[in-house]
C-alpha cells in the first residue's frame, strides 16, 4: 500500500473515533478475559498481588503481605528468594533446561544481508554462564551487597552480567552503552561500585562503539573501582592494564561449574537503577527483591500474554528499565523465549527490524513510539514481501503514541487483526501500571486506556482531589510490589520529589487527561525533565553540560515537538563576554553536550542570546522559550522582568 493511501485509512479510522477490540480468538485464549479480574484485586490488592508472588519460587515464605508507611513500603515481609534461581534454574530444575532462552542477533550482515553473528542460548546454557560468571564475580573479592557496574552492548554477557549479580547478591547497575565518560563516571561514583564489567566494543550502525576506552577514562576518576573484566565482541584494540582488567573469557574457564545462589530477603536490593530528574544529578533508583520480581513477572503474563509458545522480542536496550524489566527479570522469571538484537533498526538496511521478527517468528514485539514514527517515515516498501504473520500482539513503552503511529502499527504491523498495547509506566514504578490488557480492553488510538488489576491510579487537581474526568496530574494512590524503595543515598530527594506535592500519595511527574469512559490519556512530564526517543533527560543536566564549556556563561534548555523523537533539545546559550557566536561554536557546543552526557542529549538547536527571559526573582520562563523556539505566539508575559528580551528573542530566532 502507498503511504498516501495509508494516510487517508489513517484519517478514517480516527473520524470514526472507534474502539478497537480483541478478536474472538484472541479474547478466547488470553490469560485475562474476564472483566471481574479487576473487581477482584481491587477488593484485596494485597492478596491479589500475594497470589501472584507465589508464582516465584521462595527459599522461605513470608510473614507478612505489606508494611506500609508512607513513602516507606515493604513487601511479603522476611521472605527469602534469589531473583536469578527464578530466572534460570527453576526452568532447569522444571526440565526446560533445553528450552531457547535466547535468540541473539548482532548486528553484522554478510554480503547477503544474512547477520553473521546468530546464537541460540538454551535455559541450560544461561544457566552454565551466570553461575560461572557468578564464580568469577567472587574471585574478584564481590560480596554480598557490593555494586557491580553493568557498561555493555546488547550481547547476551549483558544479562548474564546481571543475573550472576543478583544471583551472589550484588547490587547491579547498569549504565546504557550510549552514556558519555562523565555520565559512567558519575554512576560508578554515586553507587560506588567495586566491579566494572564492559566489552571490548559494541556494533552500532556498522561502526565499533570502543566501549572500553570509555572506562578507561571514566575509572581514571572512580576510585571505587578495583577491576575490569572484559567481554570480547568487536576484537577492536584496547588496552588492559595489568592486575586491573581481565578478559572475561579468561575468568571464566577457571571457575567452578556451579555457585550457589544466595538467599536474600525479599526487601534487599536487587539493583540500582539512574534515571535523570530535574537537578543536574540523575537519581540513583532503588528496587528491591520480591516485591519487583512479583510484580515484573505478573505483569510481563498479563499485558504480553505469554504462554510456553511465545517468542517475545522487546527492542529496548538492558541499560533502560524496559530491558531490566521486560528483557531480563519479567520474561525469564515467566521462562519464555525472546529475541535479542545487538544494532539499530536502519542497519544495513531499514527492513532490519522486520527481516527480525520473520527469522526468528516472534510473536510479541514491544518497541519506542519514536521507532514507529520513523518507520512510518521510511515507508511501507520496508516491510513489502515480509512474513509477519507470526506476531500475535505488539506494544508500545517510553511516551505517549500518537494516534497517527498507533493506527499505522495496527495496520501495517498488526495487519488490522492484532491487539496493541500502550504501557505507561516508568523507571521508579518498575513494573507497567497503566495498560489495556491485551484479551479484555477495548482500546483507543493514544490512550494506555486503565490501570492493570491491582494498581490504584488517579488523575488530582494541585490540591490532590480526583478528577473523574478532564486533565491534570497523575497519582497513585496505593502501594504497589514494584515500587521504588527509595533514591540512592538521598532519602530527602526521594521524599521531596515523589511524596511532597500529596501526603501519602505518589506523585509520578506526569500530567493525565481522563476521558468520560474512565480512559486514561498521558500527556507527557508537568516537570523539568524532557522525553527525547523516550528517555528522560532533565533541561538541567544539560545546561550543566553547557555552562562546563569555557565560552558558556549561561544556559537554559526547553523540550520543543519533534516528529521522529517526540521531543528534541533546544538551548539558549548566553556567552561570555569577549566569545563571539559563530556557526562553528553551534557544532562545537552539541558536540560538547554529546560528549559530557551521551549523544541523546545532543541539543538540535542552539540560539545565542544576550539575555533570558526571567521573572522579578530571576527565574527562567521556559514556558516562553518553548514558544520562541517551536515558532508560536509568545504567551503571557506580563511577570517577565523585562520584556523586551523575549521580544529580540523572538524576532532573532525568526531571522535566523
Ligand atoms: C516517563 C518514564 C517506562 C520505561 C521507559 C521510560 C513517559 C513512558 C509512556 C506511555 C505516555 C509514557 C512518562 C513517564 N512514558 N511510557 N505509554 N505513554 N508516556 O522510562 O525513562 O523512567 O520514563 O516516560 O512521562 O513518566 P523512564
Amino acid at each position: 500500500m502507498s503511504d498516501s493511501k495509508t494516510k487517508q485509512t489513517v484519517d478514517v479510522l480516527l473520524e470514526e473515533n472507534r474502539k478497537f477490540v480483541p478478536s474472538k480468538n484472541f479474547q478466547a485464549q488470553a490469560f485475562y478475559n474476564n472483566d471481574s479480574v479487576y473487581k477482584d484485586a481491587d477488593s484485596n490488592y494485597e492478596e491479589y498481588w500475594a497470589q501472584w508472588a507465589k508464582k516465584l519460587d521462595w527459599i522461605s515464605p513470608w510473614e507478612k503481605i505489606l508494611e506500609w508507611k508512607a513513602p516507606y513500603a515493604k513487601w511479603f515481609i522476611k521472605g527469602k528468594l534469589n531473583a536469578c534461581y527464578n530466572c534460570v534454574d527453576r526452568h532447569v530444575k522444571n526440565g526446560k533446561g533445553s528450552k531457547t532462552a535466547l535468540v541473539w542477533e548482532g548486528e553484522p550482515t554478510n554480503d547477503q544481508g544474512k547477520p553473521k553473528d546468530v546464537l541460540t542460548i538454551t535455559y541450560d546454557d544461561v544457566y552454565l554462564a551466570v553461575n560461572k560468571l557468578a564464580n568469577v564475580y567472587k574471585s574478584l573479592g564481590i560480596k554480598k551487597g557490593d555494586r557491580i557496574a553493568i557498561y555493555m552492548p546488547m550481547i547476551p554477557e549483558a544479562i548474564y552480567a546481571m543475573l550472576a549479580a543478583a544471583r551472589i547478591g550484588a547490587i547491579h547497575t547498569v549504565v546504557f552503552g550510549g552514556f558519555s565518560v562523565d555520565s559512567l563516571k558519575g554512576r560508578i561514583n554515586d553507587a560506588q561500585a567495586k566491579l566494572l564489567i564492559t566489552a571490548d566494543g559494541g556494533f552500532r550502525r556498522g561502526k565499533i562503539i570502543p566501549l572500553k576506552s570509555t572506562c578507561d577514562e571514566a575509572v581514571l576518576d572512580c576510585p571505587s573501582i578495583e577491576n575490569v573484566v572484559v567481554v570480547k565482541r568487536c576484537d577492536n584494540s584496547i588496552e588492559m592494564k595489568s592486575n586491573r582488567d581481565y578478559w572475561y573469557h579468561d575468568l571464566v574457564t577457571n571457575v567452578d561449574d556451579f555457585c550457589p545462589p544466595e538467599e536474600m530477603d525479599s526487601e534487599d536490593i536487587l539493583f540500582i537503577l539512574y534515571t535523570s530528574g530535574t537537578t543536574g544529578k540523575p537519581k540513583g533508583i532503588i528496587h528491591t527483591t520480591g516485591g519487583y520480581m512479583t510484580s515484573v513477572l505478573a505483569t510481563s503474563k498479563m499485558v504480553f500474554d505469554l504462554t510456553d509458545d511465545d517468542i517475545f522480542w522487546c527492542t529496548a536496550d538492558v541499560g533502560w528499565i524496559t530491558g531490566h524489566s521486560y528483557i531480563v527479570y519479567g520474561p525469564m522469571a515467566n521462562g519464555v523465549t525472546q529475541v535479542i538484537y545487538e544494532g539499530t533498526p536502519d542497519y544495513p538496511e531499514k527492513n532490519r527490524f522486520w527481516k527480525i521478527i520473520e527469522r526468528h517468528k516472534a510473536s510479541v514485539f514491544y518497541t519506542a513510539p519514536t521507532a514507529i514514527r520513523a518507520f512510518m517515515k521510511w515507508g511501507v516498501q520496508w516491510i513489502d514481501n515480509i512474513d509477519l504473520s507470526s506476531l500475535k500482539l505488539l506494544g508500545t513503552v517510553g511516551e505517549p503514541i500518537n494516534p497517527e503511529a498507533w493506527i499505522w502499527y495496527h495496520k501495517e504491523i498488526g495487519k488490522e487483526k492484532i491487539p496493541i498495547v500502550d504501557t505507561w509506566w516508568q523507571t521508579e514504578t518498575g513494573s507497567i501500571m497503566i495498560s489495556p490488557l491485551p484479551g479484555l480492553t477495548a482500546t483507543k488510538p493514544g490512550s494506555a486506556t486503565r490501570p492493570l488489576p491491582g494498581i490504584k491510579a488517579v488523575v488530582l487537581n494541585e490540591t490532590g482531589e480526583e478528577l473523574t474526568e478532564g486533565g491534570g496530574y497523575l497519582a497513585i494512590t496505593r502501594p504497589w510490589p514494584s515500587m521504588l524503595r527509595g533514591i540512592y543515598g538521598d532519602d530527602q530527594r526521594f521524599k521531596d520529589t515523589y511524596w511532597s506535592k500529596w501526603d501519602g500519595t505518589y506523585f509520578p511527574g506526569d500530567g493525565a487527561n481522563k476521558d468520560k469512559e474512565g480512559y486514561f490519556w498521558l500527556l507527557g512530564r508537568v516537570d523539568d525533565v524532557m522525553n527525547v526517543a523516550g528517555h528522560n533527560i532533565g533541561t538541567m543536566e544539560v545546561e550543566s553540560a553547557l555552562v562546563d564549556h569555557s565560552s558558556v556563561a549561561e544556559a537554559a534548555v526547553v523540550g520543543i515537538t519533534d516528529e521522529i523523537k517526540g521531543q528534541a533539545i533546544a538551548a539558549f546559550v548566553i556567552l561570555k563576554e569577549e566569545i563571539s557566536a559563530e556557526e562553528s561554536l553551534e557544532s562545537e557546543l552539541k558536540e560538547h553536550v554529546a560528549k559530557k552526557i551521551g549523544a541523546i542529549a545532543r541539543p538540535k538547536i542552539i540560539i545565542f542570546t544576550p539575555e533570558l527571559p526571567k521573572t522579578r526573582s530571576g527565574k527562567i520562563m521556559r514556558r516562553l522559550l518553548r514558544d520562541v523556539a517551536e515558532g508560536r505566539a509568545l504567551g503571557d508575559v506580563t511577570t517577565l522582568a523585562d520584556p523586551n528580551v523575549i521580544q529580540a528573542l523572538k524576532q532573532k530566532y525568526e531571522d535566523k
